[in-house]
């Protein structure tokens, strides 16, 4: 009996312990000790910026700078966390994800917004755009931040306008000197009605693709060619599967850089200010840096492939000009000629 009772007391006291030890109180604090470097991680801001291109092109670049630049001013308080080459989202699903907060900030090109503002589509209109200083008092002047303005009704808080550069046309069937050349081609376009229309007056199909699929569908010929900038031309090597690139210097790629509105308007007046300082730098910093990216891309290219390069010469670029007036006619009507008027008499 004696036996029985001390084996009965040394299972009760084995069990008490491995019940105390395993789901007794406090075992998490316990196991997690207190640690001041991470109380301040935690309250760390993080901004996930997704976007869709390389980081040696303006806007990959931009975004890092952009990154420095805010830890620095911010003493590592806000971290800007950038995800490049669609990793998280393909072009085309960006900005739904902004506006659903999954995340923070993305920078598409203009042209993506411009089913969402249709008065967006005059920057896609073929030689809107004088010159690089024509876009820069366009974008970073009063109309610019109008535009930005009108994002605030999708949630959307406008900060800036990045500039890339001016776009080239590339094909794989021949040389695109004039207008009659793009006759019957099949051709890749971002999603905006202003570009669908640009080529349907050149009698050329149009394909809105997401951009990371462009250089596997020129490279098996569903799509004839094109038009990007160089940078994204080089990045993304479509000058590797193009026969034909004119320098044409037709439309702009710009981007528009956005924040979550909701997330924007969460962040202490500070920060903000901070924030804003970051972009205003990086945007003027990125002016140069675009230019200076293309051209230095455009001689790599030169020097390292065999794709045949026409620039437009004054005439040509004349006629392509006045090929293209009945589009202004027609959005002048569709969207008012106000913005256009607008962005012309910025062009001297
Ligand atoms: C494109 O789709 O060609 C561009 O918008 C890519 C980019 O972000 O530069």
């Amino acid at each position: 009996m004696k036996t029985f009772i001390s084996t009965f007391i040394l299972i009760f006291i084995f069990f008490m312990f491995v019940f105390f030890i395993g789901f007794g109180p406090n075992n998490d604090s316990k196991s997690i000790p207190f640690d001041h470097e991470q109380e301040g991680l935690n309250k760390q801001i993080v901004i996930n910026f997704s976007h869709v291109v390389a980081e040696n092109t303006p806007k990959g670049q931009a975004a890092e700078r952009f990154a420095k630049l805010v830890a620095e001013k911010t003493n590592g308080k806000v971290k800007v966390e950038v995800f490049p080459n669609g990793v998280l989202y393909a072009e085309g699903e960006e900005v739904n994800a902004l506006i659903r907060g999954e995340i923070q900030m993305i920078a598409p090109a203009y042209s993506n917004m411009t089913e969402l503002l249709p008065e967006w589509l005059i920057l896609d209109l073929p030689y809107i755009f004088k010159d690089d200083e024509h876009v820069k008092a366009v974008l970073n002047g009063e109309i610019g931040d109008s535009l930005l303005g009108e994002l605030k009704k999708h949630n959307i808080k406008g900060i800036a306008f990045w500039s890339n550069g001016f776009k080239q046309m590339t094909s794989n069937r021949g040389p695109l000197r004039a207008p009659a050349d793009f006759l019957g081609q099949r051709f890749r376009i971002m999603p905006s009605k202003a570009l669908e229309d640009q080529f349907r007056e050149l009698g050329v199909k149009t394909n809105a693709m997401p951009f990371n699929q462009v250089y596997r569908n020129l490279e098996g010929g569903y799509l004839d060619g094109g038009e990007n900038t160089i940078s994204n031309i080089y990045s993304k090597r479509f000058y590797k599967v193009q026969k034909y690139m004119t320098i044409s210097n037709h439309g702009y790629l710009g981007y528009s850089v956005m924040m979550n509105q909701e997330f924007w308007d969460s962040l202490p007046k500070d920060i903000q200010k901070k924030i804003s300082e970051a972009m205003d730098e990086t945007t003027d910093w990125l002016y140069t840096e675009s230019q200076k990216i293309n051209d230095q891309q455009l001689n790599l290219i030169k020097t390292t492939s065999d794709i045949q390069i026409h620039v437009l010469s004054d005439k040509e670029r004349e006629n392509w000009i006045d090929f293209f007036q009945p589009l202004y006619e027609e959005y002048g009507e569709k969207y008012g000629k106000r913005w256009i008027n607008e962005i012309q008499k910025l062009s001297n």
